[in-house]
């Protein structure tokens, strides 16, 4: 098994707060990121596919047709937004990192095999910050 990633960028606004606590209770949980006017990341992203080399091509999958789709399918999405207020498939979901990748893993999932017969996404990784990242591998591999 071999597995191919590219590394893509955003930029975008959140804060993390729950609107069924109390100031207090947001503040004490989340610090100053529970800032009521929002605060900014410089997001990376590495998608990961797993596969075989199509032996035509020598590639799991075309690292320029993937960048396009996650282009296309996520950085259009959330570059520059504010996930909070602009991003339709994080509403009434906390502006985790945690939610973000899952989010993420849902919108290019199915469109990978478009791309490539020969490989399926592996695994969605996001850098919050450089030392803050979450990985998720896709919920047949949540069940703890
Ligand atoms: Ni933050």
């Amino acid at each position: 098994m071999i597995f191919v990633s590219r590394q893509e960028h955003f930029n975008a606004a959140h804060k993390l707060y729950n609107p069924h606590w109390s100031e207090e209770k947001n503040t004490a949980v989340f610090g100053p990121c529970a800032n009521k006017n929002y605060h900014g990341h410089n997001y990376n992203l590495i998608v990961t596919v797993s596969g075989t080399p199509d032996p035509e091509t020598g590639f799991v999958i075309d690292l320029k047709k993937l960048s396009r789709l996650i282009r296309n399918e996520v950085i259009e999405a959330l570059d520059h937004k504010n996930l909070n207020l602009d991003v339709p498939f994080m509403k009434d979901k906390m502006a985790s990192t945690e939610n973000l990748v899952i989010e993420i893993w849902n919108l290019l999932e199915h469109q990978i095999p478009k791309i490539t017969s020969f490989g399926k996404l592996h695994s969605v990784k996001l850098y919050e910050t450089p030392r803050n990242f979450v990985e998720y591998f896709g919920p047949e591999h949540s069940a703890l």
